[in-house]
């Protein structure tokens, strides 16, 4: 037997495997994604995510310093305000939950963790759409887009580092870039979702933000079976002034994270959303599979698959399960 080849000689050892390890997940490379709600007394779980909640301002503060302590990248933060009218004026309120939450966050942080403020609608209006209705009940896109330059400004002013520009609307990147460089605001960041799917793995974050959603987001989401359409709104975000460029979810859509990563030269985000984590978290309640193991295989993956930002409910758990056992 002459067997030239041998691949097993380099899985070895373990430091031999970990030298030959192409990729590999870095705290800093992970956004924790928070809820804060308003008037909320004490903090709120959310069914299906074992150790999220709807956070009161001062469990929020919390957070903000156990992800400094972590050393993760940034936090994604997500307002529920107690008002909500169909155009969703409470998004443009300086004083608004959302804008509060930012400038507690970047008081805490500085510039110690990347603050990232989600650009979107749907937890502001009352029918959950993330744009205002035309009327005959319709997502108006250029009428939203307005609402989306005068947001961004908002949550610049209130020290966003980032705007994650999630709401699928045609334009939208090149929309919020004037605005924010119209403000002086040149040097805000925009995380733009390119390819946001219309994805059944929202369902618990639908719960976190209480949406009013009735229907669904299939006039502005991306068809799950198309990936030339991705490609086409990557290039268009990247051509209006996108600094990163997301794909959504993560798990059922590595194929196209992957694709988006080598077509761009900007760097790729990742989100591993409710439903992804809901998944896991309950195998590994019933004992099916090894939690950790798991969490560490899937955000491996993600970065395989060509992320440099991966957003994570498990960031500041990952963060040091990784400082004990790097992959
Ligand atoms: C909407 C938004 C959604 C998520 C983040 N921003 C869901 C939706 O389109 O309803 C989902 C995140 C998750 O499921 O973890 N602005």
């Amino acid at each position: 037997m002459t067997l030239i080849e041998r691949p097993r000689r380099l899985r070895s050892t373990s430091v031999l495997r970990a030298m030959v390890r192409d990729t590999s997940v870095v705290p800093a490379s992970l956004v924790l994604p928070l809820f804060i709600r308003e008037g909320l007394m004490s903090p709120k779980p959310i069914v299906g995510m074992p150790g999220v909640f709807q956070h009161t301002e001062d469990s929020f503060r919390a957070e903000i310093d156990r992800a400094l302590d972590a050393g993760i990248g940034g936090v994604m933060i997500f307002g529920i305000p107690e008002k909500r009218d169909p155009s969703g004026s409470e998004a443009l309120n300086p004083d608004g939950v959302l804008s509060r939450a930012i400038r507690d966050a970047r008081a805490r942080a500085g510039d110690g963790l990347v603050i990232v403020a989600d650009l979107c609608l749907d937890e502001f209006t009352s029918h959950g759409h993330c744009g205002v209705l035309d009327n005959r009940g319709n997502v108006d896109n250029d009428a939203t887009l307005k609402i989306y330059g005068d947001m961004a400004k908002v949550l610049a002013d209130s020290g966003a580092h980032m705007v994650g520009t999630s709401g699928m609307m045609d334009g939208q990147v090149g929309v919020v870039r004037n605005a924010l460089d119209s403000a002086g605001h040149t040097e805000i960041l925009i995380l733009a979702y390119a390819a946001k799917f219309a994805s059944a793995f929202y369902g618990p974050f639908r719960e976190a933000v209480e949406s009013q959603l009735q229907g669904n987001r299939n006039t502005y989401q991306q068809d799950p079976a198309n990936i030339k359409e991705s490609m086409r709104e990557v290039r268009l975000d990247v051509s209006q002034g996108a600094d990163i460029v997301m794909v959504k979810p993560s798990l059922a859509y590595l194929d196209i994270l992957y694709a988006a990563s080598q077509a761009v030269d900007v760097p790729t985000a990742s989100y591993i959303v409710s439903g992804e984590m809901a998944m896991i978290e309950s195998a590994a309640a019933q004992g099916s599979i090894d939690r950790e193991r798991a969490i560490l295989e899937v955000l491996g993956s993600v970065k395989r698959a060509g992320a440099s930002v991966i957003c994570t409910y498990w960031a500041i758990e990952a963060a040091q399960m990784l400082k004990r056992n790097p992959v």
